[in-house]
C-alpha cells in the first residue's frame, strides 16, 4: 500500500469559485498549499468512489504543469483509480468535457483562466467539472467554498512527477495515470457531428479561412481538424502553438484582442471566414468577409440553420441563452416553434437543460456557443458548424446575415465594459440601482420609456433551484433593453458590464451602425445608473 501523507493546512481567504471556477493571479496560486487546499476541498465535497476516474487538463498556461503534478498525487491519495491527462498537460475545455463523458469519468479538473492573460504575473485558474462533463453546479461550488473555509489538511502521496510529454501509462501509488492524445477523441467527435465531405468540397473549390488560435490551446486541434482533416491550406491556422504566456497577449477572441484578424477580414485580402478562439478553446469569434457577427447573432443564425449538420437533422429540441444575450435567438425559437430558455450568465446553467434533453443549442453574448455534444461551450465546434452551413448552402457569411435579418429582424447589440473599477464603487452603483428599480417603470429617458425593471432571478426548470440577483434588467416600451451586471470572472477589482440592445423589425433599418442605433440606450444607461459618478469613467474600456 502506498503511504498517504496528511499535510496540515489552514484556510486561505477568498477561494470562492466565480462564474467559472477559482481564478487568481499566478502569484496567489504559487503560495504553498493554495492550490492544494482548493483541490482537496473539491475532493472532500465530491467524495470520489474508490477507483473513480478523474480527467485533468489545462490550457497550457504558466503554472499548469506544477498544479497537474500535484493534482495527480493528490488524486492518488484521495482514492481515484485512474487519471486521464492530456499530453503536455493540454486539454481544451470542450475536449476535457468530451473526455469526461466518453470515458465515464466521475469528473475533471480543468486548469485555466480562460481568456485572461497568462504568465508569472498573470492569471491562473482551477475549475471542477462533474460527470456529465459540465461545470459543477452551484450546490457543488457553494459546498467547495464552505469547505475551503474550514479545511485543515490535504492528502497526497510521495511519488515522482509523471512524464506528461509522452503518451502512455504510468502509476502513481496504486493509481493509473494515462497520458492521452489530447486531440484525437475530440477531432473524431467533430467528424461525427459535421459533414466533413461537404466542407472538403468547398475547400477544394476555393473556400478559404483564417483561424487565429491566439497562441492558446486550440492550435493543435485546429491544425489537425482544419488543415489535416478538412484540407485547408497550411498556414490557415495562425498562432497555432500553445504558449505559456499566449505570446504576451490576451487570448480573448473579441474585436480588441483579435484586432489583426478583424483588420484582415475587413480588407481586400479577406478569406471567406475568419475565426478565433480563446485561451482554453471554449469561446469563438466569427467574422465573414466584411461582416462581424455578434455572438448573440451567431447563436440565432446557427440555431436557424443547425439542422443542416448531420448530427442535428430533425432534432432542435429548444434553444437556451443567458439573460444578457440578445433576444435574436428568441425570434428564431418562436418562428421554429421550439422553447427558448433564459438562464443566468455561466455555462453551468445550461447543464440541466441539456441533460434533460430540453435544449439542443445554447449560447451566450460572451462569445460562447455549444450544443448537447458536450457540456461546455465549444469554440471549434461553432467554427465547424458555421463551415458546415456555409459549405452546404454555398452562401457567404454576409449574405447569410442579411437573409437572417430580413426574415427575423435584427437585434442591434453592444456590451460596454468598465474594467478594474473599485469593488466598493461597483457595489454602490448596483445597490443604488437595485433600490430604485420599483420607481423606474413609467420613467422617460429621451425617447425611451421604461416598461419594467427587475433583478433577474432564475428557477431551474429541472431541479427547481433558484439563483437570484443575476443582473439588473431595464426593459423599455419600444422593446429595447439595458442590462447591468458585475462580471464574475475578473481577478482584480470589479468589472461593470452594461449590455445594450434594440430591436429593428424585418422591414426596418437592417444595415445601420450599431453605435448609432444604440445612442439613446447608452444615454439612458448613464442616466439610470450614474456610471460616470460612481466609476469616474466617462467611457467604457472595452466595447464588444
Ligand atoms: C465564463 C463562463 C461563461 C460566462 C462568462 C461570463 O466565460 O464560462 O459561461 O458567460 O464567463 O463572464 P463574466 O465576466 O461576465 O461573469
Ligand atoms: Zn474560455
Amino acid at each position: 500500500m502506498t503511504k498517504i501523507l496528511t499535510v496540515p493546512t489552514t484556510p486561505f481567504e477568498g477561494q470562492a469559485p466565480g462564474t467559472s471556477g477559482l481564478r487568481k493571479k499566478v502569484k496567489i496560486f504559487q503560495q504553498p498549499g493554495y492550490a492544494e487546499n482548493f483541490i482537496q476541498s473539491v475532493f472532500d465535497v465530491v467524495k470520489p468512489e474508490s477507483g473513480a476516474v478523474l480527467v485533468i487538463g489545462g490550457d497550457g498556461r504558466f503554472h499548469n504543469r506544477t498544479v497537474i503534478q500535484q493534482a495527480i498525487r493528490m488524486a492518488a491519495a484521495n482514492g481515484y483509480g485512474r487519471v486521464l491527462v492530456g499530453q503536455g498537460g493540454i486539454l481544451s475545455t470542450p475536449a476535457a468535457s468530451h473526455v469526461i463523458r466518453k470515458y465515464g469519468a466521475s469528473g475533471g479538473l480543468i486548469l485555466s483562466a480562460s481568456h485572461n492573460p497568462g504568465g508569472p504575473e498573470e492569471d491562473f485558474g482551477i475549475k471542477y467539472n462533474i460527470g456529465n462533463g459540465g461545470p459543477a453546479p452551484e450546490n457543488v461550488t457553494d459546498a467547495v467554498l464552505a469547505r475551503t473555509k474550514v479545511i485543515d489538511r490535504w492528502l497526497t502521496v510521495e511519488a515522482p512527477d509523471v512524464d506528461l510529454d509522452e503518451q502512455g501509462r504510468a502509476h502513481v501509488g496504486e493509481m493509473i495515470v494515462d497520458v492521452i492524445d489530447p486531440v484525437r477523441d475530440y477531432a473524431d467527435l467533430m467528424e461525427e457531428l459535421f459533414d466533413f465531405d461537404a466542407i472538403r468540397k468547398a475547400v477544394a473549390s476555393g473556400f478559404t479561412m483564417r483561424m487565429d488560435s491566439m497562441s492558446a490551446v486550440t492550435g493543435p486541434y485546429a491544425h489537425e481538424i482544419l488543415e489535416k482533416r478538412l484540407g485547408f491550406a497550411a498556414g490557415t491556422v495562425v498562432n497555432g502553438t500553445p504558449l505559456e504566456d499566449f505570446g504576451g497577449h490576451h487570448p480573448d477572441p473579441n474585436l480588441i484582442h483579435a484586432r489583426e484578424l478583424y483588420d484582415l477580414m475587413m480588407s481586400d485580402d479577406a478569406p471567406d471566414l475568419g475565426a478565433a478562439s480563446d485561451g482554453d478553446g471554449d469561446r469563438n469569434l466569427i467574422i465573414g468577409r466584411g461582416r462581424f457577427i455578434t455572438p448573440s447573432d451567431s447563436l440565432a443564425m446557427l440555431a436557424a440553420n443547425i439542422q443542416i449538420a448531420p448530427a442535428y437533422r430533425g432534432r432542435l429540441a429548444g434553444i437556451a441563452r443567458s439573460m444578457p444575450t440578445s433576444g435574436a435567438a428568441d425570434r428564431v425559437a418562436q418562428e421554429l416553434d421550439v422553447p427558448l430558455y433564459e438562464t443566468p450568465t455561466g455555462w453551468k446553467f445550461f447543464g440541466n437543460l441539456l441533460d434533460a434533453g430540453k435544449v439542443t443549442i445554447c449560447g451566450e453574448e460572451s462569445a460562447g456557443t455549444g450544443s448537447d455534444h458536450v457540456r461546455e461551450k465549444d469554440g471549434l465546434w461553432a467554427v465547424l458548424l458555421w463551415l458546415n452551413i456555409l459549405a452546404v448552402r454555398g452562401i457567404s457569411v454576409d449574405d447569410l446575415a442579411r437573409e437572417h435579418w430580413a426574415r427575423f429582424g435584427r437585434n442591434y447589440y453592444a456590451r460596454h465594459d468598465y474594467e478594474g473599477i473599485a469593488t466598493e464603487s461597483a457595489n454602490a452603483l448596483m445597490k443604488e440601482l437595485t433600490a430604485k428599480l420599483s420607481s423606474l417603470p413609467g420613467a422617460t429617458l429621451g425617447p425611451l420609456t421604461v416598461r419594467e425593471a427587475d433583478s433577474f432571478s432564475y428557477t431551474d426548470p429541472v431541479d427547481e433551484s433558484v439563483s437570484a440577483n443575476q443582473g439588473i434588467r431595464v426593459l423599455f416600451e419600444d422593446g429595447s433593453r439595458i442590462v447591468f451586471r458585475l462580471s464574475g470572472t475578473g481577478t482584480q477589482g470589479a468589472t461593470l458590464r452594461v449590455y445594450l440592445e434594440r430591436f429593428e423589425p424585418r422591414f426596418g433599418h437592417l444595415d445601420a451602425e450599431t453605435a448609432a442605433m444604440l445612442e439613446h440606450q447608452v444615454a439612458a444607461a448613464e442616466a439610470i445608473a450614474g456610471i460616470a459618478r460612481h466609476t469616474g469613467r466617462s467611457a467604457p474600456d472595452v466595447i464588444t
